[in-house]
Parts: C-alpha cells; sequence; structure tokens
C-alpha cells in the first residue's frame, strides 16, 4: 500500500489524503480546521463557476479565498468553455493556487446543462480537448474529478480517466457511484479499481463513504487507489485525516476525541467563521456547521435547537454554557456519558464483484447511508 510520496505532476502531497470539494461546507474556515488538526495532503475548494472568477464575481471571488497557512490547495472549477476554463486556471496559477481541478462529477441540473459537471462525462473527445488546453495553458497541475459514468450502462470513467491522462491530466478523482445513483446505494470498489487499472502512470484517488480509517485502508487495498479523497466523513468528525494516516502508518486506531476536544476544535471553527465571513454572516453560516459536530456529542437537541439561532458570538457562548449544563443529566459520576447515551460512528458500506458488502462494522447488517448536508443547489 502506498501511504506518501503521491505527487500530481510536480506538485508533491504531504500525505495521500484530500479533502473533497464539498458546495457550501469546504470554505476557508473549515479548511483551516483541518488543517490544523493534521495529515490532509491536499484540500480543494467548493466548485467555481470559471466564467464568475474571470468577472471577478464578489461571491465567486470569496470562495476561492485563502490564506498562508492554507496549502497546498486545489480550486475546483466548473465550466464547459476552453477558453474560460483555460483563463480561469491562469488567474488561479498567478495568485498561487498550487492545482486546479475540473468538477465532471455534478449532477445538478444547472451544471449540467451548460455541458460541465457529470455531462462531461459523455462527451469523451470534448472534454479531453479541453483539458488539453487548460493543461498547456498553466504550469501547474489539473486533475479532474468524476463519478463511474452517468449510469450504470455508461460507465465511461475509465476509458475517460485514460484520455485525459493522455490529455494531460496530473490525477483523477474518482467518486464510486454514477450520476444516476445520486448518494442512494453503495460506493462500487470494482468500478474504482477499473479506473486505477485504466491509466498508465497518473495517480487516482478513489472517493466515496470513507468514515473511517479501515474504510480507507478497504478503499486503498481493494482498488489499488494511490490515495482516498474524504468529504462527508470530514465534516462529522474533522479528525479523520490524523486518524486515517496514524492507522494506514501503524495499523493502530486512535482513540476518538473527547467531548472537550470537540468543543474545543468547533469554538475555533466559529471564530475562523467570523474571522473570515465577520460576526453576522459567520454566525448564520454557522448554524449548519454546528449540528455536525453535535452528532458525536450524545444527546444534542438542545443544542440544535438552540444553534439555529445564533447571530453573535456571544448567543453562541451562551448557548454552549446552558448546553453543557443539560448535558450533565446523561453522564456518570466520572463525566462520561453513560453508555446507552453514547453515539454510534456509521458504519460504511462498500459494493466490490460480485455485490459483496464490505462495511467496518459486521455487527450492523443494516444498511446504514451517510447523511447528504443540504447543498446550495439542493442536491449533489
Ligand atoms: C453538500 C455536498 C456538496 C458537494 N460539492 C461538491 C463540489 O463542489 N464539487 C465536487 O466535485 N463534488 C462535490 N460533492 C461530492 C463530494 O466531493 C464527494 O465526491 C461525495 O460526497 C462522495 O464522497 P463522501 O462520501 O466522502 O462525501 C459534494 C457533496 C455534497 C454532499
Amino acid at each position: 500500500m502506498k501511504s506518501t510520496g503521491l505527487h500530481f505532476g510536480d506538485l508533491v502531497l504531504p500525505t495521500p489524503l484530500l479533502l473533497s470539494p464539498l458546495a457550501g461546507y469546504t470554505n476557508l474556515p473549515f479548511r483551516l480546521v483541518i488543517r490544523e488538526l493534521g495529515s490532509v495532503g491536499l484540500c480543494t475548494t467548493d466548485l467555481v463557476n470559471a466564467r464568475s472568477i474571470l468577472e471577478k464575481n464578489k461571491k465567486a471571488l470569496k470562495l476561492i479565498e485563502s490564506s498562508a497557512a492554507d496549502t497546498p490547495l486545489a480550486v475546483q472549477l466548473f465550466g464547459s468553455v476552453p477558453e474560460e476554463m483555460s483563463a480561469a486556471a491562469q488567474y488561479l496559477e498567478s495568485v498561487g493556487v498550487a492545482s486546479v481541478d475540473i468538477n465532471m462529477g455534478c449532477p445538478v441540473r444547472k451544471v449540467c446543462q451548460v455541458g460541465g459537471g457529470s455531462a462531461m462525462m459523455t462527451e469523451l473527445d470534448r472534454t479531453a480537448a479541453l483539458v488539453n488546453r487548460m493543461v498547456n495553458a498553466v504550469r501547474i497541475p489539473v486533475t479532474c474529478k468524476m463519478r463511474l459514468g452517468w449510469d450504470d450502462d455508461n460507465l465511461t470513467a475509465p476509458d475517460l480517466a485514460r484520455a485525459l491522462e493522455d490529455a494531460g491530466a496530473k490525477a483523477i478523482m474518482v467518486h464510486g457511484r454514477t450520476r444516476q445513483q445520486g448518494f442512494e446505494g453503495s460506493v462500487n470498489l470494482a468500478g474504482i479499481r477499473r479506473v486505477v487499472e485504466a491509466v498508465r502512470q497518473i495517480p487516482v484517488i478513489g472517493n466515496g463513504d470513507i468514515t473511517s480509517p479501515e474504510a480507507a485502508r478497504v478503499m486503498m487495498e481493494s482498488t489499488g487507489c494511490a490515495g482516498v479523497s474524504v468529504g462527508r466523513g470530514a465534516f462529522y468528525n474533522p479528525w479523520i485525516f490524523v486518524h486515517i494516516q496514524h492507522y494506514l502508518q501503524t495499523g493502530e486506531l486512535l482513540p476518538e476525541p473527547n467531548f472537550s476536544e470537540r468543543i474545543r476544535v468547533m469554538n475555533r471553527h466559529l471564530d475562523l467563521m467570523i474571522e473570515v465571513f465577520g460576526e453576522a454572516l459567520g454566525c448564520t453560516m454557522f448554524r449548519k456547521v454546528g449540528p455536525w459536530y453535535a452528532k458525536r456529542f450524545g444527546p444534542a437537541s438542545f443544542f440544535n435547537k438552540g444553534i439555529v439561532r445564533i447571530s453573535t458570538r456571544s448567543d453562541y457562548a451562551a448557548l454552549l454554557d446552558q448546553y453543557v449544563s443539560w448535558r450533565t443529566q446523561f453522564l456518570d459520576e466520572t463525566g462520561q456519558l453513560l453508555p446507552k447515551y453514547a453515539p454510534r460512528p456509521h458504519g460504511l458500506n462498500f459494493r466490490d464483484e460480485g455485490e459483496t458488502v464490505v462495511t467496518d462494522e459486521p455487527a450492523v447488517s443494516r444498511r446504514e447511508a451517510i447523511p447528504v448536508p443540504v447543498g446550495p443547489n439542493e442536491l449533489w
């Protein structure tokens, strides 16, 4: 298993663990939280419209806002006009972005209708030509993120990956589901393996449903992918990269962070949100972030009801104080959650050849899907 030495062209990544783009979530504060915890090899922004970057649209520029601590950073572009995509990549290179990723997986109609997102998977030649043009326009690596194909009858990812390698792409990220699947069903490991087998040299990064170190190892061992990319799992658990890295290197599982560590990191996240977005917007945006941390607090209804009303840092501080007192009713005399209230991490379900379900929680027979957070486009 490869656990270091991953590179996209000349860009050497410190670990083979990537933060997947999650529109509406992978903003600068979240990326900094992840980076401060450690072991992430590359973070990617939310998808950004190439044309909006060229037009210097304020919202688009905010999406790519970065800082000295936010490296290496990939910006994910969507669009289908080669001139615009190339010019946007050149702009990103000029402001110090480490690599440019192209969105070929987004199933949202608005993106596909203009020939972007997963629509790119249906037109191999056109997509390869676009990538080639971008590759020739910049020195930084150009990478592509795709799904397995449009639907089960059109699993174009292996052919597309090969064509994109020939066009000069430096890495392929593949989410092991089809466009038609959305987030339903299980991740198809055999499908990812076919993409790994289809390319000659460039790394393929496996993605989908990684919520534990064991799941990362299953993904790497059964597909041969050079690294993994974690999306929703990182939102649940920003410590996931440290845990995966430690497990890949030692075979040991690190203990789950305790409540006070979760609170420390959540507080830091809010502080960064306020720093980057200002107090009013930062707090409003944090209304959807707080509940993710709370998923592993144990009983959290009190917190979840209150967090959607915070408007200031002091609203938040007051809520947290009250919540910590409320939560004591679920603790034993040593301050630990009574076992019946302890949160249970989600299981992991992958589909491999022959429909075998590989799970990191063999005791759980029922399929447990990871919730899909609502993105700005409602559906991903
Ligand atoms: C709310 C949300 C927003 C997403 N935004 C993007 C995006 O901007 N670009 C992209 O390529 N994929 C996006 N995705 C897909 C993720 O990057 C990832 O491929 C998918 O969630 C599977 O990985 P996971 O199971 O680790 O979350 C998004 C997914 C979700 C749930």
